[in-house]
């Protein structure tokens, strides 16, 4: 499987990092914002919507977000929540700069501040690349009739020679992170609009590039391809479903549309250089989803996620703060102050934000793969320890016997809570496996980075691995790092909401991490680290806003930033 082989050779060990160049070709560093030039733009309206919208409102079913004395109504879709839908997930949070270096930051994190991600949108006959510097839309195309104008779909990309340039062989997962991340970023943003959003399993990769004008080789002369990752339906309609419902519209009719359209724009080469990563080239390819018609079944194959309403009675830290505040705030932490510690109750919120009743999981459509080996540093009341969060509490007996024989497995339960907890989901999910001070353990597999050590705790996300490549095809190994993504972006928020701050860790030692625990083969594998703590600010840096018309709103402040 190309899968495994790609995944084994851009592994890190202690005696040498995954291949790449070893050092950063300044002259060639790719250009972070795409754009396509001659197309149409249409500038986004620049209000704010939904200010009120409380943070916790973000993780509500759908159907109980339609509460009119409270506001908490979806807003209808047009051009104006578009454009904050955009602002709110893959616009620009800030611009730092230090000394004659400026560089912008984005409401999606991305490793290395690389951001190989691009958006796409489909609506009212159109499609359209979003262009985060100018907020605007750049329209590629105008189908001939509104074919099917009435449905609002937003599509991800990959620009893979962006990650490539500073990472080498191991880019290609980075990619698949920052898809994750940029997939929750925007089922966030869709939240906070009151709106319902769903990948969709019934496009194949193929389609997908077919209707965002991916395939048009003259379109890209001289310039990086987009990698299609993903496309999503977004509607204001409650409940759960949409793509078991038939309201999905039908790819064939929609790229047939977008074969026979006018198209305008080329779009601009990112780099004077390239370095082919050969390796790359051939997972991209193996891992293209073949899409419901090749596949039988599709994503459908993995369990769905049940609809469920969350009864947690864990106290929530960020409930009253804006969610629009939160998630603009998000940051990564440069470094964290060994001082701060979480609450109890903190943690055990966060944590319960990992079960997959309620929104943001219920954009994808496969059930757990991913669970936490949790490095506790400094959490209040918690023995500092390696511990295992579940999030399906069925894996427990598998974890047993692949693991070490002498860890505890010992239950911990939530602090203030009964036995008899209404919210069985969480409570017997944590597992205590050895009370240790394992900060220089979690610091040395981390690529020896001090944020795994400094901060309330660090953890390795474990995937299943070999499995699901085996049963679904290699195209799931891309959702395993996008399952990784979505997890690390619910963390980064929740930091935000409890007064902390956060750092996705994509390098660590992958053979070690599996050594500590005593896994062996293919059947678990690390696929992403994660830190949190009390930030420290880094005072060199100056922060504007990202937009100049946010200026007034926003003072010039002096935030920490991160660079990896
Ligand atoms: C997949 C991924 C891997 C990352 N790996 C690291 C890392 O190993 N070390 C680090 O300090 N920061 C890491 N980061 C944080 C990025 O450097 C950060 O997201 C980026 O600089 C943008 O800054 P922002 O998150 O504040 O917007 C990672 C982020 C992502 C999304």
């Amino acid at each position: 499987m190309i899968a495994i082989r790609y995944h084994d050779s851009t592994k890190h060990h202690f005696s040498r990092f995954a291949p790449s160049l070893g050092y950063l070709d300044w002259a060639t560093q790719p250009n972070p914002f795409r754009r396509y030039d001659g197309a149409v733009v249409r500038e986004l309206p620049r209000a704010s919507l939904a200010t009120t919208v409380p943070y916790t409102a973000l993780y509500d079913p759908p159907s109980q977000r339609v509460d009119e004395a409270s506001g908490l109504v979806p807003q209808a879709i047009d051009h104006g929540s578009i454009g904050e839908f955009l602002r709110c997930s893959m616009g620009l949070s800030a611009w730092k700069q230090h000394g004659q270096s400026r560089w912008a930051l984005r409401v999606n994190p991305s490793s290395g501040n690389l951001h190989p991600t691009e958006a796409w949108i489909v609506r009212d006959g159109r499609v359209c690349h979003y262009a985060p510097r100018e907020h605007a839309l750049e329209e590629r195309c105008v189908f001939e009739s509104r074919t099917l104008a009435e449905y609002f779909l937003v599509a991800l990309t990959s620009i893979t020679w962006r990650e490539a340039w500073k990472y080498g062989e191991r880019a290609f997962r980075y990619c698949q992170h920052d898809t994750g991340h940029a997939i929750g970023a925007l089922r966030f943003a869709a939240a906070m609009l009151g709106w319902r959003m769903e990948l969709l399993a019934s496009w194949s990769d193929a389609q997908i590039a077919t209707l965002l004008g991916l395939d048009r080789d003259a379109d890209y002369a001289g310039a990086e391809r987009e990698e299609p990752e993903c496309i999503a339906l977004v509607t204001t309609q409650p409940g759960y479903g949409i793509r078991d419902s038939g309201l999905d519209p039908d790819p064939d009719v929609l790229v047939d549309a977008a074969r026979r359209a006018t198209w305008r724009g080329r779009a601009n080469r990112l780099s004077s250089d390239h370095v082919q990563w050969p390796l790359i080239e051939a997972v991209t390819r193996a891992t293209r989803y073949p899409g419901i018609g090749d596949k039988g079944s599709g994503n459908r194959d993995a369990a769905t996620v049940e609809p469920r309403t969350s009864g947690s009675r864990i106290p929530d830290p960020g409930s009253l703060q804006p969610a629009r505040e939160v998630i603009l705030r998000r940051r990564s932490a440069l470094a964290f102050d060994p001082r701060g510690v979480l609450q109890r109750d903190a943690l055990f919120s966060m944590l319960n934000r990992l079960q997959t009743f309620a929104p943001p999981w219920d954009v994808i459509d496969w059930s757990p793969q991913v669970h936490l080996v949790l490095f506790v540093h400094r959490v209040q009341d918690m023995t500092p320890g390696i511990y295992a969060y579940l999030r399906d509490v069925n894996v427990l007996g598998e974890w047993k016997s692949a693991m070490r024989g002498e860890f505890l497995w010992e239950p911990v339960e939530p602090a203030n809570q009964s036995p008899r907890t209404d919210h069985p989901a969480h409570s017997a999910n944590l597992f205590l496996l050895v009370p240790i001070d394992a900060g220089s353990i979690a610091n040395r597999l981390s690529c020896d980075q001090e944020i795994a050590e400094d901060g309330f705790f660090s953890l390795s996300m474990l995937a299943r691995f070999e499995e699901p490549l085996r049963t679904h095809g290699e195209w799931f190994y891309r959702r395993l790092f996008w399952e990784c993504g979505l997890i690390g972006q619910v963390l980064y928020l929740e930091a935000e909401a409890a007064g902390g701050r956060a750092t996705g860790i994509g390098c660590y030692y992958d053979e070690p991490v599996h050594e500590l625990l005593g896994l062996s083969g293919h059947g678990w594998q690390s696929l992403y680290h994660f830190s949190m703590g009390l930030p420290v600010e880094d005072s060199r840096l100056t922060s504007e806003p990202g937009y100049e018309w946010e200026m007034t709103s926003m003072s010039n402040s002096r935030l920490p930033t991160p660079k990896d």
